[in-house]
């Protein structure tokens, strides 16, 4: 194909040479947007770092130890340096490790991951899409701080790493490293790079199409960094740094820590090949799981291409039949249901109807003996009414004798 394309030596100026000014007017006109996940056990200095980051005193509180569950807290900020403007969004854990049981400690940060996605995936099926207003809020970097104990990685921190390793850029860093010594750090970030790779752990890997960026991030990793928003004296200088009996640490000296390192490999040099990994890469691998859960797939058993309105008719159709068999069900269910209630009703009223016979027999021979019984009663009652008269009679006889006597 390539040898029918003819190749043309222009003379004379066109102008297209200027599409990458228009990209970058473009992009300036826009702004960036970026987005990091600050993993870290509660007091471990993500805002402190995050505040050094981008020279800013971003305010926030400190949270507490006592949260029964981890949360995250999000952030957005609208930053600008000379003319480009960048939207920036914190996502920082709250309370990580602070439970007893750490088990579910690391789902917050696995559901908020894949939620952006899932909104991502949303807003590109939707027919009208609004791209162009879209906040994108899928976490390009994941700023993992493992404490400086200058032993090995908690199990907490590989369960996490492991279970975010396929969704984020997992870039590791040891907070506080002020707190180590520089021979113990050397054994420090050996021992944890040879335990992210014994446990299979994918970390961020920085592209390797440009040779001094790889040279100045080998054995870099994972980048020891120190944090600090107070300005102290140095020589006639004011710098970031923390002020010590001993001296002053300043963060952005490359002999004291790996702060400017982290620096320059984020926000100048890798920014962009994170969010593309970001799009490319960990977006790809979420749809794709989602849609092949949703029954999507791009070829057909015999490995030829099915079209996406091949599968979405047989899933329609698929999902029609299920709703209509469903149907079906509940109504021979509640057909079943009628008749047993029916015959419930049927044996209740057969019941209520023999009780009636009974009750209406009784009631009759009870009437029967009754009208016998007063029936006796009235010829005791005209029996007593003659014996009665006769003794009347009897006794005015006998008076009427009396008086004559
Ligand atoms: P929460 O958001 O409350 O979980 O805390 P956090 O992880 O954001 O920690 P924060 O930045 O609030 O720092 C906690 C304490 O650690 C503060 O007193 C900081 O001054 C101190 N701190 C931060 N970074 C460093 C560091 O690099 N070295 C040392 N020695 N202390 C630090």
């Amino acid at each position: 194909q390539k040898e029918n394309i003819r190749c043309l030596t222009t003379i004379g100026h066109f102008g297209f040479e200027c599409l990458p000014y228009q990209l970058v007017n473009r992009s300036i006109h826009q702004g960036f947007s970026f987005n990091i996940l600050c993993v870290g056990e509660t007091g471990i200095g993500k805002s402190t770092l995050i505040n050094t980051l981008f020279n800013t005193n971003l305010k926030d509180k400190k949270s507490s130890h006592f949260y029964s569950n981890v949360g995250l807290k999000i952030q957005t900020y609208e930053l600008q340096e000379s003319k480009v403007q960048l939207k920036l969004t914190v996502v920082k854990t709250v309370g990580y490790g602070d439970q007893i049981n750490k088990e579910a400690s690391y789902q917050p940060v696995v559901d908020y991951i894949d939620a952006q996605f899932e909104a991502f995936l949303q807003e590109e099926l939707r027919i009208k899409r609004s791209f162009f207003e879209y906040h994108d809020t899928r976490v390009h970097v994941c700023l993992y701080f493992i404490s400086p104990t200058g032993h090995s990685l908690k199990s907490l921190d590989l369960l996490t790493m492991k279970s975010i390793d396929s969704k984020v850029n997992i870039i590791p860093l040891i907070a506080k490293a002020d707190t180590i010594s520089k021979n113990d750090l050397q054994k420090f970030k050996s021992k944890i790079m040879s335990e992210l790779i014994s446990n299979n752990i994918q970390i961020y890997q920085f592209p390797s199409d440009d040779e001094t960026t790889v040279q100045a991030n080998s054995g870099v990793l994972p980048f020891a960094v120190v944090g600090s928003i107070d300005e102290v004296k140095v020589g006639k200088r004011m710098v970031r740094g923390r002020h010590y009996p001993w001296g002053v640490l300043q963060v952005e000296n490359e002999n004291h820590c790996d702060f400017v390192k982290l620096r320059d490999m984020l926000l100048c040099t890798n920014m962009e090949d994170l969010k593309e990994q970001t799009h490319f890469y960990h977006y790809e691998c979420y749809r794709c799981r989602k849609l092949q859960k949703m029954g999507f797939t791009d070829v057909g058993p015999d490995n030829q291409p099915v079209s996406f309105q091949e599968i979405y008719e047989a899933k329609r159709q698929e999902f029609y039949d299920q709703c209509q068999r469903e149907e079906k069900q509940l109504k021979h269910r509640f057909m079943q249901r009628v008749k047993e209630k029916e015959s419930t009703l049927k044996d209740a009223e057969k019941e209520l109807q023999d009780k009636f016979e009974h009750l209406k027999r009784f009631q009759q021979e009870e009437i029967i003996k009754l009208e016998g019984e007063r029936r006796k009663l009235e010829e005791e009652i005209i029996d007593f009414c003659k014996t009665k008269a006769a003794s009347e009679n009897v006794q005015a006889q006998l008076c009427a004798n009396m008086r004559k006597d």
